[in-house]
């Protein structure tokens, strides 16, 4: 049916006869003679119908866009003044002999270059990946876990499944759960990670593991969170920290070398989550951004303007500022946009400062707040921050959390409106995380990274004395201010594993319930272990440069984590219900 693929004939097959196969992209009927783009996965070929050939013509004729056809030809260079550069195969075509139709289509309901919705995206997905940006994303996509898998293999890595349906993971999202029709009024919950079978993995003595695995997690969704997504999940056994990191950025620099010609650094820069949150506000900094956050709070306890003052007082409070380059020509409505987002983050207020002439001090600068700010603040503000004329000073004040989420995200904003961002690659390890962090509603400890995470010190007893205070062995690798992996060092002691769990607030009797199969796998010769997962949809984001996760995987879920291709989630039969012993209310209310 085909000897060539459309977009693979050039100049080498001058002269020849081929026959390629594809859907038609385009056709256009230039008084007499037709031409139509053929399209397969590889590219675009012109194709001449001549109406000499009157019966292969007339078939010509009744061609649309997305008919499937087979076509026989010769390959000619195109005449002087018709060779198109932009395209692949631009300096040929092909003059049809034979054309068989395989397959009519109906009117597609949104032509490839068309920005059609997205629900009309993905009802039509079949159609969507015809597109050359998506063939293109998911190509790529096959590519990075070629090597990937090149990689792993060479450094002894086994790839091993584990269960899809098995008991609640515990990441710190809602389980999708399924019911069981053999154990009625029990359920499976689809795995957030494999989370504990990597780490039997590595009691069993499997030393390195690894899986390309899909991980469910019922979430708040966003551009770079799927309800479903996958990860490249590692274990090893007789590790530290250090030598995890060093394997890991081995591994990505290889991907990123083999796939794209990328040479990412030999040595990823590593900052501690501390550093990070005080001079980004954010434990995922964007390094292609070159503005910080600077401190202000010692400097701002005794200033007029209570704004300042009562949080910088607060042992739990932050002032800060963020100077932007150039920003003193925001207008008006542009700082009010930037108030409203830094709102979503909950801050109260974005007192700014306008820099017009920096030697004329404070009668060189521009705010309603410049009143309330006594001459030595303001000398000190431009001594910490790097101000410039025409710069803008924005201010944070407030919870030092609610701080950092806002001015982090400012940071980056600004830095993507006012093209402030660097080009390239910025890869960075943040470690040193926090063991636990209080949860703002319950005020229970929770755990940073998970319950598994070992902390870096060994003695149980002092973790209990002082919580809040302990770090732990967990690092997270970050790629131009995404995280893209993340992972740990585990407990392999059950007397530590236990104590975390009591410090979580999971008595002995749900750790039994839950983990205990884990709790006793621990006595049974567990080696020190540790890995790492990486967000195997967001490596291909990025290096594809898509705006969503949705672009680089094949079937994804909407906003709201709903398939309209399938119309997944559905309802499903009375008889299935009863099978499963599950009867629905009326309405579910919350
Ligand atoms: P973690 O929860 O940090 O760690 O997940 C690892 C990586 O997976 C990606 N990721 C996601 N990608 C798309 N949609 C989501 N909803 C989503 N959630 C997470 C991120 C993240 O860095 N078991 C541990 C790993 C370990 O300790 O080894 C874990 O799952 O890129
Ligand atoms: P107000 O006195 O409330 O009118 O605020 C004066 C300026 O301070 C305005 O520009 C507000 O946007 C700003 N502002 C108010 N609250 C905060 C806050 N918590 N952090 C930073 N700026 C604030």
């Amino acid at each position: 049916m085909r000897s060539i693929y459309c977009g693979d004939v050039g100049a080498k097959e001058e002269g020849q006869e081929v026959t390629v196969a594809g859907w038609v992209h385009r056709r256009r009927d230039h008084g007499g003679v037709i031409f139509i783009d053929l399209r397969d996965r590889e590219g675009l070929v012109q194709v001449v119908f001549n109406p000499e050939k009157k019966e292969i013509f007339t078939e010509a004729e009744r061609i649309r866009s997305e008919y499937v056809l087979s076509v026989k030809g010769m390959v000619r260079i195109r005449p002087d003044g018709t060779k198109n550069p932009n395209m692949k195969t631009g300096e040929i075509e092909i003059i049809a002999s034979e054309l068989n139709t395989l397959n009519d289509s109906l009117t597609p309901p949104f032509h490839h270059d068309e920005n059609a919705s997205e629900e009309v995206r993905l009802k039509y997905r079949y159609l969507d990946l015809r597109r050359e940006s998506m063939l293109h994303n998911l190509r790529l996509r096959h590519r990075v876990t070629q090597a990937l898998r090149e990689f792993l293999d060479k450094n002894g890595f086994v790839d091993i499944e584990t269960p899809m349906l098995t008991r609640a993971t515990p990441e710190g999202a809602r389980d999708y759960i399924v019911p069981s029709r053999t154990h009625q009024g029990k359920f499976f919950a689809l795995p957030q990670s494999p989370q504990i079978f990597k780490q039997l993995l590595m009691m069993s003595g499997f030393d390195r593991y690894y899986q390309i695995v899909r991980c469910f997690r019922d979430e708040d969704l966003r551009a770079d969170r799927q309800p479903e997504f996958t990860q490249l999940d590692i274990e090893m056994s007789f590790v530290d920290q250090q030598s995890v990191m060093n394997k890991m950025q081995d591994l990505i620099r290889y991907v990123f070398d083999r796939v794209m010609n990328i040479s990412l650094p030999e040595v990823f820069p590593v900052m501690s989550y501390s550093e990070a949150m005080r001079r980004f506000g954010s434990d995922k900094p964007d390094l292609r951004i070159s503005m910080e956050l600077v401190d202000l709070s010692d400097i701002m306890k005794e200033v007029e303007f209570k704004v300042f003052s009562g949080p910088a007082k607060d042992k739990d409070g932050r002032v800060a500022a963020l100077a932007v380059p150039g920003g003193s020509s925001l207008s008006r409505k542009e700082i009010d946009d930037y108030t409203s987002f830094v709102a979503r983050y909950g801050a109260k207020g974005l007192a700014y400062i306008k820099i017009e002439d920096i030697s004329k001090k404070k009668d060189g600068m521009q705010s309603p707040i410049l009143k309330f700010l006594p001459d030595e603040v303001i000398d000190e503000l431009v001594n910490r921050a790097d101000i410039n004329d025409g710069d803008i000073i924005f201010f944070g004040a407030d919870k030092e959390s609610i701080v950092n989420d806002a001015l982090g995200a400012l940071r980056v904003r600004i830095g993507k409106d006012l093209n402030l961002l660097e080009e390239g690659w910025q890869p960075l390890w943040v470690t040193d995380f926090p063991m636990f962090e209080k949860d703002k509603n319950s005020n229970n400890w929770t755990s940073l990274h998970h319950p598994f995470t070992a902390p870096s010190i060994d003695d149980a007893e002092e973790l209990e004395n002082n919580p809040g205070k302990v770090l732990s062995k967990a690092y997270d690798m970050v790629l131009n201010g995404s995280e893209i992996g993340g992972g740990s060092i585990r407990i392999h002691n059950k007397k530590m594993q236990a104590k975390v769990f009591q410090l979580l607030n999971i008595s002995d009797a749900e750790a039994q319930e839950k983990f205990g199969f884990l709790l006793q796998a621990l006595e049974y010769g567990c080696p020190p272990h540790g890995g790492i997962a990486f967000g195997l949809d967001r490596i291909i984001m990025l290096l594809s440069g898509a705006e969503s996760i949705r672009d680089v995987i094949a079937f994804p879920k909407t906003q709201t984590a709903s398939c309209p291709l399938t119309d997944a989630p559905g309802e499903v039969s009375s008889e299935q219900l009863k099978e499963t012993g599950i009867r629905l209310r009326p309405t579910v209310s919350e």
